[in-house]
């Protein structure tokens, strides 16, 4: 234990609700699985390892940005900040900015995998004495509190990077941001990630890769219900499917069920024909001014920072 690890906070979301979920989702007419479930202890190790994936150019090209900039990023965030991170996983990307910033004061990481949030926390306490860390265990999509924060900033800035922003639809991204924005008070920053419109091509490559680690944590998403809900699904029996939808601006992650089967889910048989699907995800991409108008009155965009090819986007806005 480091002193400066302060004690974790947890919002627990009761496993009743978690049942509820499945099965509502399941009972639609598109099957559907909350994308949450993606983040066991196993999911979020697989995720770490798409971060790696040479397909996946979002990572590498967020950090390409990021270290290009980091003078102009460390100047508007200014001294003194207290960074909340959102989904924070192995916290390897805010590293970039604690090494930079002007004496930033405290770090709270927010996430949904509590042995990887305690693990990550600790390492940024042992790497960062002189930064207050207070791990906060969560589903950030939900309303929480955050923690007493007993010590001086000068600014609270919220980032969230990876264009997780982009799994939400349109509007939710809309209602999240605008959320965020009425919690975080008047002047607050944020620092987020966004992935930009580009070619199928690229876009598809990205979550269909060549050594199936994306079709492994898709899947993994199966395993984990087999777990922890007693569901009976064959893995054998489903395959991982990603496609661009291009009239909808979004990648489309499915499970695509490879003969018809049933699956007994507490005490309820679910039915699967052939070739149907259930959709896990999605990941929407924005051009720079689609993302603009989608924050409506909340925040206002400081500024955008982008790669030489326009791929992906960085950009720091302030709450008003
Ligand atoms: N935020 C990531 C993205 O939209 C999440 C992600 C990457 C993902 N690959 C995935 C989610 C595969 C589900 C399946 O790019």
């Amino acid at each position: 234990m480091h002193n400066n690890l302060l004690g974790i906070h947890k919002y627990e979301a009761e496993d009743e609700d978690l049942m509820a979920e499945v099965l509502e989702g399941l009972n639609q007419s598109q099957k559907k699985l909350p994308s949450k479930l993606f983040y066991d202890q196993k999911g979020s190790e697989l995720f770490d390892q798409i971060c790696d994936l040479k397909e996946y150019y979002l990572t590498q090209t967020e950090m390409w940005i990021m270290n290009r900039y980091i003078d102009e990023i460390s100047s508007m965030l200014g001294e003194k900040c207290l960074l909340i991170e959102l989904g924070s996983g192995s916290s390897t990307k805010v590293r970039m900015l604690l090494d930079h910033l002007d004496d930033p004061v405290g770090y709270v990481p927010v996430d949904i995998s509590l042995e990887h949030l305690l693990s990550s926390a600790n390492s940024i306490a042992r790497d960062y004495p002189n930064i207050k860390v207070l791990p906060v265990y969560a589903d950030y999509t939900q309303p929480f509190v955050l923690p007493d924060i007993s010590i001086h900033f000068s600014k609270k800035v919220i980032y969230y990077p990876g264009s997780t922003i982009g799994n939400f639809t349109p509007t939710n991204a809309s209602r999240f941001i605008n959320r965020i924005a009425e919690n975080s008070g008047n002047g607050s920053g944020f620092l987020i990630g966004v992935d930009l419109k580009k070619d199928t091509k690229t876009l598809e490559a990205a979550y269909n890769d060549k050594e199936g680690v994306t079709a492994a944590f898709n899947l993994n998403m199966l395993k984990r219900l087999n777990g922890e809900l007693k569901t009976d699904f064959d893995l054998s029996q489903w395959r991982h499917h990603a496609f661009y939808n291009m009239g909808e601006g979004r990648i489309e992650m499915h499970l695509v069920s490879l003969k018809e089967q049933q699956v007994s889910l507490n005490g309820t048989g679910i039915e699967f024909k052939k070739d149907e699907t259930i959709l896990t995800e999605y990941s929407y991409k924005y051009s720079a001014n689609e993302f603009e108008e989608l924050l409506e009155d909340g925040f206002k965009v400081e500024k955008v920072w982008t790669d030489e090819e326009n791929k992906f986007s960085v950009q720091y806005m302030t709450a008003r």
